[in-house]
C-alpha cells in the first residue's frame, strides 16, 4: 500500500514539474514578443504603418540609428524601450 502512494506521488511530482516547466517555457518565449509588438504598435504605429517597420532586416546598429532618428521625428520611447528594441527587432527574421 504505501509502495503504491509513494509511486503516485513520484508520478504526482512529476507532472507538476513538466507543467511548471512548460508554463514557464511558454511564458518567457511569449512575452518577449508581446513586448516588442506592444511597443511597436503603441509608439511606433502611431506616424507610420507597422509595414514600414518589418520591410527590411537591419542590423543593432542600423536600428539604433533608425530609432533615434524616429526618437527625433517625436517617437515617445524611453532608452530602456530603445535598447530592448534594437534587440528584438535585429533578431527578428525578415
Ligand atoms: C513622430 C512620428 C514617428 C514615430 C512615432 C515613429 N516614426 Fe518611423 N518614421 C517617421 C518618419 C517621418 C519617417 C520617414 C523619414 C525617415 O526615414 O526618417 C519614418 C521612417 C521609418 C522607417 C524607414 C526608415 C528607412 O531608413 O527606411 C523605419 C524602419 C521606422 N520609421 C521605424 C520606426 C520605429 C521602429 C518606430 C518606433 C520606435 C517609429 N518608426 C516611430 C516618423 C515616425
Amino acid at each position: 500500500m504505501i509502495h503504491t502512494k509513494k509511486i503516485k506521488a513520484v508520478f504526482f511530482w512529476n507532472v507538476v514539474m513538466f507543467l511548471l516547466l512548460a508554463f514557464a517555457a511558454s511564458f518567457t518565449a511569449c512575452t518577449a514578443t508581446d513586448r516588442g509588438s506592444k511597443i511597436i504598435n503603441h509608439k511606433c504605429a502611431r506616424c507610420h504603418s507597422t509595414k514600414r517597420i518589418y520591410a527590411y532586416k537591419r542590423s543593432k546598429a542600423e536600428w539604433q540609428d533608425i530609432i533615434e532618428r524616429m526618437k527625433r521625428h517625436g517617437a515617445k520611447i524611453g532608452k530602456e524601450e530603445i535598447g530592448f528594441l534594437v534587440e528584438y527587432l535585429s533578431a527578428k527574421k525578415k
